[in-house]
């Protein structure tokens, strides 16, 4: 797992050596897929200063836009700051709208073999300082965890998250983790895999997963389309944030400090990862289909598919 730093790569212009670029793509998905992140010292895209400045100007105190903002790009809607002045919540939308296209178009052009196949998902704006939030054990940020979305199962289809932090004199602090190749090794039967496939497939578990998919939503937001291998996801999640000695051990984790106006892009289903600090990012999430994978023996479903011996994505 490493850091690795992308400086033959802007937008627009794409790779300084065009006649590589194919190579230059499929090498960046390998090293993601391998469970390393994708590093821009400097943001590897346009944003107009005027943008960045009232962002920053979102102040911690401003009670309206500090929580988490989330931006649809499908709906073009903005969730989370319906108490700001309409003003503030117009200007907030503009500025969601136009990264989350520019992001997707660097996306596209850098991680070229998967563009054309991924999925939008949500934007965000983290407007909170991360160190000291006072949250739930199984929703905190600073705890090693494994991204999985109770309301939108990916199928084994994967979490690709692309950060900015656009805090103009802070960095954004992160450890990362062992992929899931390793990760799971260790502590996927203990979190209880086995006993899931086995639930699973007693006339019992046959008859609560039809009954889910006949109730579609009334049986919860997401849970109609959970496959075996998204309800894995959801329970190691917590499994991995409950279990101290994982939180406490320093044996091959990796703390990095994301300096201003830097970007990232991470498998967060693949990497597990907890934010120690930072306030003021952008993000913007695209579900990649499991079929684009380069290495899709690396990927969390094939990978718990080999220790637990079975298909988990039926
Ligand atoms: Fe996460």
């Amino acid at each position: 797992m490493a850091l690795i730093e992308i400086t033959d790569f802007r937008t627009p212009g794409g790779w300084t050596d065009p006649q590589s670029s194919t190579q230059r793509s499929q090498e960046c998905c390998r090293q993601l897929e391998e469970g390393n992140i994708l590093f821009f010292r400097q943001m590897p895209f346009e944003m107009p200063q005027v943008d960045l400045d009232f962002l920053t100007g979102v102040k911690q105190s401003d009670s309206a836009l500090h929580k988490n903002i989330s931006y649809r790009p499908k709906a073009d809607v903005l969730r989370g700051a319906e108490a700001a002045p309409p003003e503030a919540m117009q200007r907030l939308h503009r500025i969601m709208r136009s990264y989350s296209q520019n992001v997707t178009a660097f996306i596209s052009r850098l991680l070229e073999p998967y563009a054309g196949s991924f999925r939008h998902d949500f934007a965000s704006f983290r407007a909170i300082e991360e160190q000291g939030r006072d949250l739930p054990l199984h929703r905190r940020n600073d705890l090693m965890h494994v991204d999985a979305f109770p309301t939108r199962p990916t199928r084994g289809d994967r979490i690709l998250r692309c950060f900015t932090n656009v805090n103009p004199a802070e960095s954004r602090v992160w450890v990362t983790g062992e992929p899931m190749s390793v990760v799971a090794q260790r502590f996927a039967q203990d979190a209880g895999l086995s006993r899931l496939l086995a639930r699973a497939s007693t006339p019992a578990g046959r008859i609560s997963r039809t009954l889910r998919h006949v109730l579609g939503p009334l049986a919860g937001k997401g849970a109609a389309q959970r496959t075996p291998y998204d309800e894995f996801m959801l329970s190691f999640h917590d499994y991995l944030k409950e279990r101290q000695d994982y939180q406490d051990e320093k044996q091959g984790k990796l703390r990095t400090e994301f300096p201003p106006f830097s970007t990232w892009i991470v498998f967060t289903d693949g990497v597990p990862h907890s934010v120690l600090s930072g306030r003021l990012a952008l993000e913007q999430t695209f579900i990649i289909p499991l079929s684009a994978m380069i290495v899709p023996e690396q990927s969390p479903a094939r990978v718990l598919e080999k220790i637990a011996g079975q298909a988990l994505l039926a």
